[in-house]
């Protein structure tokens, strides 16, 4: 089905909708205890160059599952990038002793120069500020087990908006799914970019309200999706420093949540969000996190 994942936007809702039917078929499959050998004598290869603990062990663990194998150069200073290899040589190697790639640089545009330079299909991991798309794929998926259908939510998203790209990529996912209505929070200067917030508006009729009002935004929530400050992305440090203290959901802001709300994070989490909320009846991030594996399935398993 699948040459590339770069961006969510070039799944139309079709296409979004079989990737969603296939994740339950892998869930269901895993839940049996069984795997399959679709993958047997493939090889995936995962060239992370920002860290990463779900997106490239869950694709891995994806791939083992479906009797497949992984290669990976670890970390960039045991590569030959510490060397000064450029990305697309890199990539010329690395596409021919694999059959799928998997990219993920702090670069905006890295993984779509990817899959032009490789045959092989390529998968954007997150590029910079940009997109997380399999993330994306993960949330909608994530929605629909908890909510039972994607449509007529509230939904609200807090936190780095300006530097999130799992809320990029989640956002022009719930555009095309019925009556969402967004509200999005953050704390001043980090909102989410208003080409992004016109696009949506002009071209999908999503209704986005936004705001630096954490308890509204709370209150009339089905889904409160947080983002940790992206430290990475900030030239000053102490900036970020400050601005991870700007917020934090408690289990004790949560009394003004509807009933059914449910919380979901992409993780890593780091001061926004207090572990006390674990324990509460709204904390759906660690399975949300636990899907990365049978939606990455049916993602590697629906590529050309
Ligand atoms: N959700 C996510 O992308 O997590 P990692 O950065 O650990 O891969």
């Amino acid at each position: 089905m699948f040459k590339d994942i770069i961006s969510i936007k070039d799944l139309s809702k079709d296409e979004i909708l079989a990737v969603l039917e296939k994740s339950e078929e892998m869930n269901e499959l895993l839940l049996r205890g069984e795997c399959l050998d679709m993958m047997k004598g493939k090889i995936l290869a995962t060239l992370f160059f920002e860290p990463s603990t779900r997106t490239k062990l869950s694709f891995s663990a994806a791939m083992h599952r479906l009797g497949g194998n992984v290669i990976d150069f670890g970390e960039t200073r045991a590569s030959s990038i510490a060397k000064g290899e450029s990305l697309s040589d890199t990539l010329r190697m690395v596409e021919k002793y694999s059959d799928f790639i998997v990219i993920r640089h702090p670069k905006e545009g890295s993984a779509k120069f990817a899959a032009e330079i490789s045959e092989k299909p390529v998968i954007n991991g997150g590029d910079g500020s940009n997109e997380h798309p399999t993330q994306a794929i993960i949330d909608l998926f994530s929605i629909r087990k908890f909510k039972g259908q994607i449509k007529n939510l509230n939904v609200t998203l807090l936190g780095d908006l300006k530097h999130a790209r799992v809320v990029k990529s989640l956002i022009y996912g719930l555009a095309i799914f019925n009556n969402i209505n967004i509200t999005a929070v953050s704390p001043s200067g980090l909102e989410l970019e208003k080409e992004i917030v016109l696009d949506l508006e002009k071209n999908f009729g999503l209704k986005i309200f936004q705001t630096n009002d954490i308890y509204g935004g709370i209150k009339n929530a089905d889904i409160l999706y947080v983002t940790r400050i992206q430290k990475e992305r900030f030239s000053d440090i102490r900036e970020a420093e400050r601005m991870q203290k700007s917020y934090k959901i408690t289990a004790d802001l949560l009394e003004q949540a509807k009933d059914n709300m449910i919380i979901m994070h992409a993780l890593p989490r780091i001061d926004e969000l207090d572990y006390d909320v674990d324990k509460t009846k709204f904390a759906k991030y660690f399975e949300e996190a636990a899907f990365g594996v049978p939606v990455r399935m049916a993602i590697l398993s629906l590529m050309k």
